[in-house]
């Protein structure tokens, strides 16, 4: 019978004590690891970062050397076979997460993995299914649900604070910097859908808790069979709530959500990239307040450190994450049925 997780993690020496320690391992190079990730989980209370590995051992060692990371592998093989590692962030392009997550489980090392999880719904459920036959824990790093000011406005309402929900709207659109950016590669899982779309379709089923029966997707593509770069369209839920979204990678940065329901109404307009070295902002309308608008202020906090810790801290407690990895699963069904309603 394989360990529990404890059992693994009491098999490498880690203490039940109070400045237990997750070792990190960082799956490659990549931009969102290098600037914010990283720097997140190394001001983590309960993890260090101690690897990375590239493709490429001279990319791995000035990345090393940048974030001061004591070792550099040269290819990935190195870093989930390294046995001072206990959990792998992996930040691949879509189209390797599968395939790299999975590597790290049999080599029995829970994985943090880059939203969306995997480049369609059946990868995303046959990693779930395998992480779960291994007994290994996974989890989607979609780091803004971990910021007190999405938790602030589902805890809002659920209490009611909008009445019944009847509207959700949802954007993420921004310009990408680079022709060779692995969104607009369609071999890569790329696409607006799937690089931001995605958080729209979180918000949406986080704030309803339910799975939209019916989507309408519209869509314009790259020249010659390329990703989507701005989409918009509507979730159904079984409750009646309808969720729109837009999505793009080639136009002005944009990202806010409102809740609309039959007494109140909130928008967040710093919804899913959220500094955090500032307060943020829940703008909320509703007949109780003065004037029928308040401001609710929301401490700065760091969504990634945040959703590191949580990560961590499951691992030392042997307990789930906060979000289960089948939630992420399930969300790619809905983003495989949005990328097919737009193409029809
Ligand atoms: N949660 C967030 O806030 C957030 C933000 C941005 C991106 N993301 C997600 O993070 C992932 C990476 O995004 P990114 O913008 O950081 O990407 P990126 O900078 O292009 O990094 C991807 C890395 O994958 C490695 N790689 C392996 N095979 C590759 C190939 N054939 N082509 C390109 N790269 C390859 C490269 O590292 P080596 O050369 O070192 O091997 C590369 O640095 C995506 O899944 C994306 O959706 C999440």
């Amino acid at each position: 019978m394989r360990p529990t997780f404890s059992r693994i993690l009491n098999d490498k020496g880690l203490q039940v004590s109070a400045n237990r320690q997750i070792r990190w391992g960082i799956l490659s190079t990549a931009n969102i690891g290098r600037k914010r990730v990283v720097p997140a989980m190394q001001a983590a209370r309960n993890g260090r970062v101690v690897a990375v590995a590239s493709r490429d051992v001279a990319r791995a060692k000035s990345f090393a050397d940048e974030l001061s990371i004591p070792t550099a592998y040269g290819s990935y093989e190195e870093l989930i076979a390294d046995p001072n590692i206990d959990a792998i962030y992996n930040p691949l392009p879509n189209h390797m997460h599968t395939e790299w997550s999975i590597k790290s489980a049999e080599a029995g090392k829970p994985v943090l993995c880059e939203k969306p999880l995997a480049s369609d719904a059946a990868e995303a459920q046959h990693m779930v299914d395998t992480f779960a036959r291994l007994g290994i824990p996974l989890a989607e790093a979609f780091m803004y649900r971990f910021h007190p000011q999405t938790q602030r406005v589902k805890k809002m309402v659920d209490e009611g604070a909008v009445g019944d929900v009847r509207l959700i709207s949802a954007s993420f659109e921004f310009n990408v910097r680079d022709e060779d950016d692995i969104r607009l590669k369609a071999e890569m899982a790329g696409g607006s859908m799937m690089d931001v779309g995605c958080y729209c379709v979180s918000i949406a089923r986080m704030i309803t808790g339910e799975e939209p029966h019916r989507v309408t997707a519209t869509a314009n593509y790259e020249p010659n069979g390329g990703v989507d770069n701005i989409a918009g369209g509507t979730l159904h839920f079984p409750s009646g709530v309808i969720a729109v979204f837009d999505s793009g990678v080639r136009s002005y940065f944009t990202h806010r959500y409102e809740v609309r329901g039959t007494s109140g109404r909130i928008v967040v307009d710093e919804a899913f990239v959220i500094n955090p070295t500032l307060p943020s902002k829940i703008r909320y309308w509703h007949d109780d307040a003065p004037g029928g608008y308040e401001e609710i202020e929301i401490p700065a906090a760091n969504s990634y450190t945040l959703m590191a810790e949580d990560f961590a801290d499951a691992l030392l407690n042997n307990r789930p994450p906060l979000f289960p990895a089948q939630d992420a699963a399930d969300a790619m069904v809905v983003l495989d049925n949005l990328r097919a309603a737009a193409r029809r």
